[in-house]
């Protein structure tokens, strides 16, 4: 029950614990080890010791590691899923799904380790660069710190872990204080996989002390941070010249364009909108559907929505559980209250079961309201009528994020038009903004973050390019 901090490939003791209580039914999980200062100065210390030999670790070696934990993940895949559906309050289903991801991103980290590479340079292009052969190449940046957020505590580890070892950097990973189970979990099985010791440490604890330490040492070369807006901001602006990651929030939409077929949209929109109860950054949470069709769409979408069964998240048959918190529970139900009194329509949920938000549906709702213009991380979706496609790109445009966005539509100029308008990291033209596969460019524009996860381009992130140049 009792979880101490992973530093320097051992089990080390912490001065305090704290509970850890299932999000779903408020049991207790575990005690959880949270770091002082102190502890996470060890960790950066143990991750600054193992950079030579990772650095000089070549890339097959780096390559196996990684292959032999997707072995380990793949054997232990129950396990996994079973703290992740525990500590997350993750559906049996979609934490399985995410294993199963996890596995994936782990298995492209391996591949690309394999195929970290640098460019040659034309120097002779510019008068005076002649008699010269260039090449670039890459290498690893050092100690990265990984802050990982609640709602992909495997996944989105990583996004960060993967590239990080593929690479050959370090890494201080802190996870989020809701879901820590999986990542020291993670620290079991690399360290059987082979990972030299204090090439991961993972420090668990509250996010300013750890991770205010973290972006104060100079040793920590690189910060990849997943969460909200108002603290990636905050990282940011005193990481001083620290490379930095953002991946932030969203308030992603959809365009419905006129003439497309409803029925098939309607699963895809609604598993979009309520999978993992929307706590999800390309979650749909506002959909623009044209006149022609809305009243179809709007009856399609709040009968499948009205089906989901809600339950534990260790029940198979559940499709929606528990938000993270009681208190985000509350959160959500007053923005819902605030949008209906300023004239929103629920035609569907509205309410709670427990720690369960049911899935809600809100219609005409004004985009100053909070479900429409902040990320709700919640089962809630807007419809409103639009009367074309130019006024919906204004609506996806007018917010502070730009994640990702998706549109239906079957005349290919609308959606060509829509990729070059709309102000967002990725557009999915006949999909939900609620797609991702794990090695594509994944990352937002505005207040959704800056640089791309994905591993390829993770890698880019996490290593110096260095050009040589060779005079004849
Ligand atoms: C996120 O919530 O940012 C990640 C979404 C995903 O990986 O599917």
């Amino acid at each position: 029950m009792k979880k101490q901090l992973f530093i320097n490939g051992e089990w080390v003791e912490a001065k305090e614990y704290r509970p850890l209580y299932s999000p779903y039914n408020n049991e207790l999980l575990a005690e959880i080890a949270y770091a002082d200062g102190t502890e996470v100065d060890s960790a950066i210390t143990a991750a600054e010791n193992a950079r030579p030999l990772m650095a000089k670790m070549p890339a097959h070696e780096r390559a196996s590691i990684l292959e032999r934990l997707v072995e380990l993940m793949t054997k232990n895949e129950e396990e996994c899923v079973r703290l992740l559906a525990l500590e997350a309050a993750k559906p049996w289903t979609t934490a399985k799904a995410e294993v199963a991801r996890t596995i994936m991103t782990y298995k492209f980290a391996a591949e690309e380790a394999r195929r970290i590479h640098g460019e040659t340079i034309p120097m002779d292009a510019a008068p005076g660069g002649e008699g010269r052969i260039s090449f670039t190449i890459r290498q690893p940046i050092g100690v990265v710190a990984a802050i990982t957020p609640f709602n992909f505590p495997m996944n989105l580890v990583a996004h960060k872990v993967g590239p990080a070892i593929a690479a050959g950097n370090t890494i201080v990973l802190k996870p989020a204080s809701q879901t820590p189970l999986t990542s020291l979990y993670l620290a079991e099985l690399l360290q059987e996989a082979g990972l030299p010791n204090g090439a991961l440490n993972v420090v668990t604890g509250s996010g300013s002390v750890v991770g205010d330490r973290l972006i104060q040492d100079d040793r920590v070369k690189a910060i990849t941070f997943t969460g909200s807006p108002a603290v990636g901001i905050g990282l940011r602006s005193k990481a001083g010249l620290k490379k930095v990651t953002l991946e932030l929030g969203s308030n992603s939409a959809l365009i419905v364009d006129k003439g497309v077929d409803v029925d098939s949209i309607i699963p895809r929109a609604v598993t979009g909108a309520f999978s993992f109860a929307g706590q999800v950054c390309i979650s749909l949470q506002r959909a623009y559907v044209h006149e022609e069709l809305y009243d179809e769409f709007v009856e399609k979408f709040v009968a499948k929505a009205r089906s989901l069964k809600l339950g534990s998240p260790l029940d198979p048959e559940t499709e929606v559980s528990a938000l993270i918190s009681p208190k985000d529970v509350d959160r959500t139900l007053q923005w819902i209250e605030e949008a209906r009194q300023s004239g929103a329509i629920v035609a569907a949920g509205g309410g709670r079961e427990g720690n369960i938000v049911e899935p809600t549906v809100l219609l005409n709702v004004d985009p100053k309201e909070k479900v429409s213009c902040q990320e709700v991380f919640a089962p809630i979706v807007l419809i409103n009528k639009i009367t074309s496609v130019d006024e919906a790109i204004h609506y996806v445009n007018d917010s502070r994020y730009g994640l990702q966005a998706g549109i239906y539509t079957n005349n290919v100029f609308t959606a060509l038009k829509a990729a070059e308008e709309l102000e967002v990291g990725g557009v999915m033209v006949n999909d939900i903004p609620t797609f991702r596969v794990d090695h594509m460019p994944y990352g937002g524009v505005k207040e959704s973050g800056i640089g791309r996860e994905g591993l390829k381009y993770a890698i880019e992130e996490m290593t110096e390019m260095k050009l040589v140049s060779f005079k004849k």
